[in-house]
């Protein structure tokens, strides 16, 4: 049996940050499912794109992506990816849209985890991982629970 790659201390602010992109996915089902209108979800998206989707794109295109190389293939997917899903959070608020955000957020969130980290920790040297982790500590996002409407809880 073959051991999964211990995540890198480094990575960990970032893969907590994973968790929340697949609660979101979680809100979006669980809303879609209860009938809830869709506005109401379109503003939690609006809200959790702005303030957590947004700056974790930004730090990972920033700080992330250019340790395994502007032009590696995981990051030019990863690159691809994080377009296409802004583009679907500025689009409608429909059932559609909503259920390509939620599958494609998370698709990208395992690739990114099983695929993109697993590269990134075996081939980035430690004391390149340890600047990361000086930099994670400055990017402070609101909690994604600080939200009155959890339409996710109730009808
Ligand atoms: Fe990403
Ligand atoms: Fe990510």
């Amino acid at each position: 049996m073959t051991k999964p790659l211990k995540r890198h201390k480094a990575l960990q602010p970032l893969s907590r940050e994973h968790h929340q992109g697949l609660l979101l996915c979680w809100k979006i089902r669980e809303g879609l499912k209860k009938g809830v209108e869709h506005e109401r979800i379109k503003s939690y998206t609006d809200f959790f794109f702005s303030s957590q989707l947004r700056p974790h794109f930004n730090f990972e295109e920033k700080e992330i992506f250019p340790l395994l190389g502007n032009e590696h293939p995981l990051t030019l997917r990863a690159l691809k990816e994080h377009h296409r899903l802004e583009s679907l959070f500025q689009g409608e608020a429909s059932e559609e849209n909503f259920s390509s955000i939620e599958k494609e957020l998370n698709r990208h969130i395992r690739f990114e985890e099983r695929e993109l980290f697993s590269e990134l920790q075996e081939t980035t040297s430690e004391e390149k991982l340890q600047q990361i982790s000086h930099k994670e500590e400055e990017v402070i996002t609101p909690n994604p629970d600080d939200w009155d409407d959890k339409f996710w809880l109730r009808n």
